[in-house]
């Protein structure tokens, strides 16, 4: 699932692919590794050969996790870290993804784990500006909306706040949007990349279809169902699951490969691009400074934030709808720290 570019940076290493300043040594904190997404994601994370240490934390469950994980063949070593061992959990850690959190049940949305959700990603936040104040820090946890102005609020009262290292999590909107559009024109996935931009909650989930292979000849009543599909694909899961959470197996898979993004990014690989939910200055001006579109990643994080491009008039709808529930989820976010 990884490039192949991420493995023959460690197979081969050559001087095109690494900056004199980049850390081949990359130790990754999942914070939350013993629930539904943290136990696949830290089984996939410990199948990607630019993660050299995984240091595996939850509230309930991680050393377990780790024991399980950490015998897997490949080079890195996993330790697990039980409740009271957050501070040794992200010692000398470069990125930490954060998984923590309660997930939907069925008729839920995102905004409805605020109360509980909150609380947990700012604490954990605190936790790693005490700790690991120079880690990149991908959010999952929902709403991400919400949760990651949380995070950044939180290390900035911390004074350690970066811009270019706090990520909102928003792939598995992209790997649903690819997916579901190869599924509709009947092309391979790797064929159909789908830029997807704005938020990670329903009709802030903009998919830019235009600009994809074969996303122009979708019109139409099929273009409003596909549209439809990937803005709300997660209430499918919730549904199907029936009480028993949310999108775990596809959400480790997605977390995974934008954590082996930024990786290849902060190891000098060029080119790196994927959508993310950063501090952005994109529609700072409408009062919305989160905003998820493509970002380049680079040695030190986001590299360069792209415009979002040109869009159809449909899709110019979608942002405007967009715009006032994500300013909404913002402000939410920032009023909490
Ligand atoms: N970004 C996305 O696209 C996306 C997709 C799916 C789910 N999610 C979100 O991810 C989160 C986790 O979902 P899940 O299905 O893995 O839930 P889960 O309940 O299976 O696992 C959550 C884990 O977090 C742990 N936890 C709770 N409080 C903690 C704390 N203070 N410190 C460390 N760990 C703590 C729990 O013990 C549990 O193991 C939810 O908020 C869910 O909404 C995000």
């Amino acid at each position: 699932m990884f490039a192949r570019s991420a493995v023959r940076a460690v197979a081969q290493p050559s001087s095109r692919l690494f900056s004199s300043s980049a850390a081949r040594n990359f130790k990754v904190a999942v914070l939350g590794a013993g629930g539904g997404i943290g136990q696949p994601l830290s089984l996939l994370l410990k199948q990607d050969p630019l993660v050299t240490s995984l240091s595996l934390y939850d509230i309930r469950g991680a050393p377990g996790v780790a024991a399980d994980v950490g015998h897997v063949d490949t080079a890195s070593e996993v330790n697990g870290y039980a409740a009271d061992q957050l501070d040794q959990a992200l010692e000398g850690v470069k990125v930490v993804v954060i998984p923590a959190g309660v997930p939907r049940k069925p008729g839920m949305t995102r905004d409805d784990l605020f109360n509980t959700n909150a609380s947990i990603v700012r604490d954990l936040a605190a936790a790693v500006a005490k700790s690991a104040p120079e880690a990149h820090i991908l959010v999952i946890s929902n709403p991400v909306n919400s949760t990651v102005p949380i995070v950044a609020n939180t290390l900035e009262k911390a004074d350690v706040f970066d811009p270019r290292r706090l990520f909102g999590v928003t792939t598995l909107d992209v790997v649903r949007a690819t997916r579901f559009l190869a599924g509709v024109t009947d092309a391979k996935p790797s064929d159909t990349p789908v830029t997807v931009v704005g938020g990670h909650s329903g009709p802030t989930i903009v998919p830019i279809l235009s600009q994809a292979n074969g996303g122009k000849s979708v019109t139409g009543e099929k273009l409003d169902a596909l549209v439809h599909r990937i803005q709300f694909g997660g209430d499918e899961v919730v549904k199907a699951k029936d009480g028993a959470g949310s999108a775990t197996l596809s959400m480790a898979y997605a977390g995974a490969k934008f954590t082996n993004s930024l990786l290849r990014g902060l190891n000098g690989e060029k080119g790196v691009i994927t959508p993310t939910f950063v501090k952005s200055p994109l529609y700072a001006d409408q009062g919305v400074d989160f905003f998820a579109s493509n970002v380049e990643l680079g040695v030190d994080g986001v590299e360069k934030i792209h415009p979002i491009g040109e869009l159809t008039a449909e899709e110019q709808k979608l942002l405007e709808a967009a715009i006032p529930e994500l300013k909404k989820n913002i402000e939410k976010g920032k009023n909490f720290v």
